[in-house]
């Protein structure tokens, strides 16, 4: 935890930290766009695809791009890094909602229908009749953006009563090389109030999933859940609404910029779960469930709490070494460490190291001694593996040490990525239903025939 009373903290030295890891990523990226990434596409697309769908085009999309060989996170054209100096989780959202950033007076509106949102007491009563203790925190968040689909009055009959305007995809053999179909063909008709209807669904998820995380957070430590705020912003509210708190500008700032960090991230898996579920037009709140729910795994966004629990195994700086040794003996996974996409540094964990470095050095000793230890792994993993297998901090490493300056529970780490990146999924599943066609990739078959 953060010593509140340090006089030396001073919430600009964020923005001066920010902006010193971008010089340094520029310094050490590439800053041309990589031919063959980035531009129109004609359908039916070859592309050279590995297992899990790696190198695989699957849309075209204008909100977000990833260049893992050059470490660039970019959302809507601005620079990632560009973003954490100077903005807000609000005007990114509308950002990747809309494709550009808002004027004062959309801002003020679209911060309007995000603190009405705030308010989701039907679905924090629902949650309470849970034993939440007991349970999972991101099964928690699932069943948390269920009740939210309740609330929202969703009549759950969608398909049902749409007026179909073309073929059955299903009568179209799947199994055969792409035709490069550009949309459905199996298609509805979408209204106009359907297409209101579906933005109003974003904002009530932007808006109500960080009520939903504060809530399960409260349960679990025994305390009733609590009203928001609606005179706080985003991240304030949402450390509010879980420690009963408001928070210094200083704790609001930071959670501002980790929740910019996480926001959207390419075809990531818990992404591509949320839009393959929205391409079958089941809705929003199916699909940021299954989201949330493919957030959850270890090699995704459940990361972060993998990282905490390894470095208090680690305990020290003076035993990693060893137990890093021990790890490459076993040909076991450092958590915190490699991307599918990213084989430079990471930009995410460039903001987040040296963050986690500055609120340690107003934390205790025990904090500290975790960041210490997490410093020298990053060094002993980039001297073992860096170079030869590109493998280097992600976002998860240096995040968890983040929050736990701010006295967050390591239960809440990846809930706090999908409060994050409800804002990427809706955005993207948003875009996508704009020219919607049914994920339907194949596998290839290397099993029998005519088996008697
Ligand atoms: N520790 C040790 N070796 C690793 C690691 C790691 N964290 N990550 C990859 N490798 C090695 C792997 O053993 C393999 O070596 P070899 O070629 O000798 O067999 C090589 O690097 C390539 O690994 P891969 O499994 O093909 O890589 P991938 O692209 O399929 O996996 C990953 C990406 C994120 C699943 C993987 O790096 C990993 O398991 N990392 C640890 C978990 C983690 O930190 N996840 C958070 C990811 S960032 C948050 C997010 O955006 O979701």
């Amino acid at each position: 935890m953060i010593e509140q009373n340090s006089k030396n903290i001073n919430i600009h030295e964020i923005t001066r930290l920010i902006l010193a890891a971008k010089e340094k990523a520029m310094k050490e990226t590439e800053s041309t766009p990589e031919p063959g990434l980035t531009g129109l596409i004609k359908w039916p697309v070859t592309c050279l695809v590995g297992p899990g769908l790696e190198g695989a085009i699957s849309c075209e999309t204008k909100v977000g791009y990833v260049n893992g060989a050059k470490g660039w996170l970019i959302y809507r054209g601005y620079d990632i890094f560009d973003l954490c100096a100077y903005s807000t989780f609000e005007e990114v959202s509308y950002l990747l909602l809309f494709g550009e950033l808002p004027s004062k007076e959309a801002l003020d509106v679209f911060k309007k229908k995000l603190i009405d949102y705030r308010s989701i007491i039907n679905t924090q009563r629902f949650l309470m009749s849970f034993a939440l203790e007991e349970m999972n925190t991101m099964a928690a968040m699932r069943m948390g953006v269920n009740f939210m689909r309740q609330e929202f009055s969703y009549k759950g009959a969608r398909a049902e009563n749409k007026v179909v305007i073309g073929s059955d995809e299903d009568s179209i053999a799947m199994e055969t090389t792409p035709r490069g179909e550009e949309r459905a063909i199996y298609e509805f008709a979408r209204e106009e109030d359907e297409k209101e209807r579906e933005l109003e669904m974003c904002y009530h998820l932007i808006g109500g999933v960080p009520a939903i995380a504060a809530t399960i957070s409260r349960i679990r430590n025994g305390k009733l859940p609590i009203e928001p705020d609606p005179s706080l912003s985003h991240s304030a509210n949402f450390l509010y609404m879980m420690t009963g708190i408001r928070p210094t500008p200083l704790e609001e700032r930071i959670m501002d910029v980790c929740l910019i960090l996480h926001a959207d991230h390419g075809m990531n898996a818990s992404t591509f779960a949320a839009m393959v579920v929205a391409s079958t037009l089941s809705d929003f709140y199916f699909s940021i469930g299954s989201g949330i729910a493919a957030l959850n795994g270890p090699l995704h966004g459940g990361a972060n709490e993998q990282v905490m629990n390894m470095l208090k195994e680690i305990s020290s700086p003076e035993n990693v070494k060893s137990w890093l040794q021990d790890k490459i003996d076993k040909k076991a996974r450092v958590m915190g460490f490699g991307h599918r996409v990213y084989k430079a540094y990471d930009p995410r964990a460039r903001v987040l190291g040296p963050l986690a470095e500055y609120l340690a050095s107003f934390s205790d000793a025990e904090t500290q001694k975790l960041f210490q230890t997490a410093k020298v792994l990053e060094q002993e993993v980039i001297t073992a593996f860096g170079a030869k297998k590109g493998i280097f901090p992600n976002v998860d490493f240096y995040s968890g040490i983040v929050y736990s300056c701010l006295g967050i529970q390591a239960e809440l780490f990846t809930p706090i990525f999908a409060v994050s990146r409800v804002a990427g999924w809706t955005s993207r599943v948003l875009e996508y239903l704009k020219n919607n066609r049914i994920f339907r990739p194949r596998a290839m078959y290397v099993g029998d025939f005519a088996k008697e």
